[in-house]
């Protein structure tokens, strides 16, 4: 998050959807046979680290039903997409992937669609894709275990998409992809009503976890070697304690950091709204409080911001900044920005240029904006066109690349702790993510340095990446 993912250039229409759908003929599903050893599944994700984390937890719970994990779709029974529907490029994806899987509509497969894709639309896929059997949306998650009894039990098509459930999805056994940083949901769904956004409506209404058991899942995370946690939630710092211990998100933070092994807790994304001082003493006065906070502001512009319904205006979203700029340790400070949200003017864009200068971030994801169904903003007036937004977008792209630029070089000659998590083919070379959340890539005279902490000397930068070397 660090840097720059400023990948939204083009979203496709789903008009060429339309003809392809009205093309189709519908072939029923053949009965599967998931008994026996034959019991593999094939789980590809798309989205957001949410979803990486609840596709961890599916894959927890099919191996708990003994499952095998597969890496190919030939080699599994059950083939599941876990899906994001948060711009209709994302949304599009899945039903060409979906289209790409038809051919095994006689075979004995069981295709699945999990996630926001599923949530959002519902028996629509069954409707689209016939040979899709399973669609659980990700606000029902915890009946997942349920579905896969019934698929098991010779159903032919099985459908989890409630919403008023306030259960959270807690599982048994969790299958953590990333051998150095573990991820853990505190707070699921979202309760703001971003005009723009699919997620109340895809995740359903927010639901915190008990602090004793997002504690008791860290401790046991720590013992199973995890140096690193993460906490996760659309709205991390809305959290709020379901129990009776009524911890604050900011005592919650102190309380993971403290416990024995944990070396590093980060937390992402955090509403502006809900941001106050108490987080940034906690990260003050706790060194195992990463200095990065992800807060994003979305649009410089009040009007705009009012639009979209954000609840602050510009100058509120700027004192947060400065209250983050005033800890005593340098804070790394990250955003999201959408571009060509309905009736955006250049005032407006001039308005969220000037926004990067002043809040002068150290990575930015910028979006151009995309109508969603179930969304306030979806039928606004004021479109704005496809090519002005790609404009729009690579203004804004251009300006956080010189503020990225004199902000790394500025990092020249300090010395960082990283985190080590990859290696490079080429001998002595490695990489890593400093607190900040910044990659740095490094050379070392060591070796087996993967899961690692080192010091690391930066001597030189780009505007998306730190260079240097192990400082012994
Ligand atoms: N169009 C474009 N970007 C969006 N985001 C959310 N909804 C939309 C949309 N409809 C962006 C926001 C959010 C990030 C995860 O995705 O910037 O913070
Ligand atoms: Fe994640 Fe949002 Fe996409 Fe759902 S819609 S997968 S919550 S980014």
């Amino acid at each position: 998050m660090g840097s720059n993912r400023m990948n939204e250039r083009v979203d496709v229409q789903l008009d060429a959807l339309t003809g392809l759908r009205a093309a189709q003929p519908r072939p029923e599903p053949a009965p599967a046979d998931l008994s026996g050893d034959g019991k593999t599944f094939y789980l590809e994700t798309f989205g957001c680290q949410m979803n990486v984390h609840d596709s961890e937890k599916v894959a927890g719970v099919l191996l708990g039903r003994g499952y095998q994990q597969v890496e190919t779709i030939d080699a599994a029974k059950l083939v599941l997409y876990n899906t994001c529907s948060i711009r209709e490029k994302a949304a599009q994806k899945i039903y060409s992937r979906l289209g790409a899987y038809r051919k095994y509509a006689g075979e004995e497969k069981i295709i699945g669609v999990l996630g926001c894709v599923a949530q959002q639309e519902g028996e629509e896929i069954f409707e689209r894709s016939p040979w899709v059997r399973l669609v659980c949306g990700s606000a029902s998650y915890s009946k997942l275990p349920d579905l896969v009894a019934e698929l098991e039990a010779g159903n032919r098509r099985v459908m989890g998409l409630d919403k008023d459930t306030d259960a959270t999805f807690e599982t048994e056994i969790t299958r953590r992809d990333n051998p150095f940083r573990a991820y853990l949901t505190i707070i699921e769904g979202c309760d703001k009503a971003c005009s723009y956004c699919v997620v109340p409506f895809t995740r359903g209404p927010e639901r915190s976890r008990a602090s004793a058991l997002v504690l008791a899942e860290v401790r046991r995370l720590a013992d199973a070697g995890y140096s690193e946690v993460q906490l996760l939630g659309q709205t991390v710092n809305s959290y709020s304690d379901p129990s009776s211990k009524k911890m604050t998100f900011a005592e919650l933070l102190v309380a993971v950091a403290a416990v024995h092994g944990i070396r590093r807790v980060r937390f992402t994304t955090s509403h502006p709204r809900d941001f106050g001082r108490d987080i940034v003493e906690a990260i003050d006065s706790v060194p195992q409080l990463c200095d990065h906070v992800h807060l994003p502001v979305q649009s410089g512009s009040t009007r705009i911001l009012r639009e979209m319904l954000r609840t602050y205006t510009r100058e509120e979203y700027l004192e947060k900044i400065a209250m983050i700029r005033e800890a005593r340790r340098p804070i790394s400070v990250t955003s999201d920005i959408i571009v060509g949200f309905p009736g955006e003017t250049e005032e407006d864009v001039e308005e969220t240029l000037s926004l990067l200068d002043a809040a002068q971030y150290d990575g930015v994801f910028a979006f151009q904006y995309s109508p969603r169904p179930n969304t306030s903003a979806q039928h606004m007036p004021d479109a704005i066109p496809e090519e002005e937004k790609g404009r729009r977008l690579a203004r804004v792209m251009d300006r956080q690349r010189e503020i990225q630029r004199a902000r790394n070089e500025a990092l020249v000659g300090q010395t960082f702790e990283v985190l080590v998590d990859g290696a490079s083919r080429r001998e002595g070379q490695w990489s890593g993510r400093c607190s900040s959340n910044r990659i740095l890539n490094f050379t070392s005279p060591r070796e087996n340095l993967l899961g690692e902490y080192v010091p690391v000397r930066v001597s030189s930068s780009s505007p998306n990446c730190l260079v240097g070397e192990h400082a012994i």
